[in-house]
């Protein structure tokens, strides 16, 4: 039997319910999803384009865990996708004209919050650190697969800047570098990000680290481990007489070949990276990647590139490493979410010693404030005269020469009925050009490149005019043009058909 109190209760219960439900006839709304703030981007430019919003609140599956974020990094990584620089790569991978994802962010380190229910390594309020993308937020979910636990002997700021810079430093160093106990090692912008860290395991490798950096920063990387110094606003490590076994380059600013000068015959030569917000922003490191392609056959010594590898097992490694105290992150500054844009600004200048942190505070963060940190200033053009000219340049370089040798054949024929039409040597002929000035610009030869190119093809357009079908071969393959090849190799067995070599 119901109490009097219970009746009143329960009527209560039910009226407050036929309130805040829907109308007869219509469907209830479900309940609002939980919100987070989070950083993101709706547009390419400098750091002011960045906002804070709300956003839903990631919910694991099964396999994933809900990791309330404590600290972030900033890696060059970061800007580049806000910049949308170099802009060859809006094209390929960041969005032609906006971002594809308005989310930005990798590094992070925080408390588990949640697991899904096929979890077994992690439990709500365990400390961890790893990557994923659009990190910079609230809460975000990863598969624990990807999760490590954060030694206890560091920070949530020094955990949460650990992910590419110290992953790739590690595979650098030992997996293209494959350094051996005793192999001299010079790394190149020791005192950075990724530096910093290549010093310390470097070190622990067993290798003789020498870090090139600037005066102010040499104090730093020899206490890191670094066995030698190499100022570089006094001295040229490429002029040092020095012979090392592995470089590894996070700057990028020293020729392939003045690099291979103070490599051991069998050195290995390791492109991390390099440049600023203001370098190269069409085309980014994509010439040096192509240079470092076209040596490695010709040469002994190896030169390679490296995306750092993102798995569990160098995270862990890495986690032990700090455990033991064998490698400590290098915290230069840490900002407080609200001043994420300073923190990147910071980042832009290139001068940041070791890792910049962003700390997220607990009741989240507030407002965006821009504070005094020095703005990097960069060239403003608008996206849609990005893409146009992203698409323009390489179409007039493949169809261009195609129409002018057209109108020039097309004239000699006119001119000359009663000799044979040059064809396709107009073609070749302009290819001569385009092609001099293009291999002149990849590999830094400068003025010789374009001497061999123009006699190099242009002995082979002379040997096609005399219809040899191997200068034929040659010259459409040399060409470096989809179009050409398609275009020959259609009517390949027609012209050969009329004129038997
Ligand atoms: N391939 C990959 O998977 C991968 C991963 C991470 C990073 N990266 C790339 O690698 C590069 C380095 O990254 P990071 O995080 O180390 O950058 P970072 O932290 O911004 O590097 C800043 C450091 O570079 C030093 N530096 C600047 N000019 C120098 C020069 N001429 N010689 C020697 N050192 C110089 C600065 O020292 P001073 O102030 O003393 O000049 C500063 O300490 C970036 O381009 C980044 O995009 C690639």
């Amino acid at each position: 039997m119901k109490t009097y109190l219970q009746r009143r209760i329960a009527t209560f219960t039910a009226t407050a319910l036929l309130l805040t439900s829907a109308a007869p006839g219509q469907t209830p709304s479900p309940p609002a999803a939980p919100k987070m703030k989070a950083i993101v981007y709706h547009n390419y430019g400098s750091p002011e384009v960045l906002q804070l919003e709300e956003i839903e609140k990631p919910v694991p599956s099964d396999n994933q865990v809900l990791v309330k974020v404590r600290a972030v990094s900033i890696n060059p990584y970061d800007w580049h996708f806000m910049e949308g620089i170099p802009y060859i790569a809006r094209l390929l991978a960041f969005g032609p004209l906006k971002p594809t994802s308005p989310r930005l962010g990798v590094d992070f380190a925080g408390t588990v919050e949640a697991v899904g229910k096929s979890v077994t390594q992690f439990k709500p309020g365990d400390e961890v650190f790893g990557g994923k993308g659009g990190a910079w937020a609230e809460y975000l979910v990863i598969s624990e697969k990807f999760l490590v636990m954060k030694p206890a002997n560091i920070s949530f700021e020094q955990a949460g800047v650990v992910q590419i810079a110290g992953l790739t430093a590690l595979q650098g160093l030992r997996d293209k570098g494959k350094v051996q106990p005793g192999q001299k090692v010079l790394i190149n912008g020791a005192s950075g990000g990724v530096g910093t860290f290549a010093v310390q395991i470097g070190k622990h490798l067993g290798a003789h680290v020498t870090g090139v950096c600037s005066g102010r920063n040499a104090e730093l990387v020899r206490s890191l481990g670094a066995d030698q110094v190499v100022d570089y606003t006094k001295e040229d490590f490429t002029k040092t007489g020095q012979r090392y076994d592995v470089i590894i380059d996070n700057v990028g600013n020293r020729s392939l070949s003045e690099c291979r000068s103070v490599l051991t015959p069998n050195g290995k030569y390791v492109l991390i990276g390099g440049g600023g917000v203001n370098d190269n922003r069409w085309t980014g490191p994509i010439g040096v990647v192509i240079k470092t392609l076209l040596w490695r056959p010709f040469i002994s010594q190896e030169m390679k590139m490296m995306v750092a590898d993102v798995n569990k097992d160098d995270l862990t490694f890495l986690a032990d490493l700090m455990q033991s105290g064998k490698v400590t992150p290098v915290v230069d500054k840490t900002y407080p979410l609200s001043e994420i844009r300073d923190a990147i600004r910071y980042v832009e200048t290139g001068r940041a010693r070791g890792k910049v942190a962003v700390t997220l505070s607990e009741g989240g963060a507030i407002a965006l404030e821009d504070g005094v940190a020095q703005k990097v200033e960069g060239s403003t053009i608008g996206p849609v005269p990005v893409a146009l000219t992203l698409i323009a340049v390489p179409l007039f370089v493949l169809v261009g020469p195609i129409l002018i040798a057209l109108v020039l054949n097309r004239r000699f024929r006119r001119e000359n009925p009663d000799k044979r039409p040059f064809r396709w040597g107009y073609y070749f002929s302009v290819m001569t050009f385009v092609s001099a000035v293009g291999i002149a610009l990849l590999l830094d030869f400068g003025l010789t490149s374009v001497v061999i190119s123009v006699v190099l093809y242009g002995l082979l357009a002379w040997a096609f005019t005399q219809r040899k079908h191997w200068a034929w071969i040659a010259l459409t393959i040399l060409s470096f043009n989809p179009i050409a090849w398609i275009i020959n190799a259609i009517y390949l067995r027609k012209r050969w058909a009329e004129e038997p070599a």
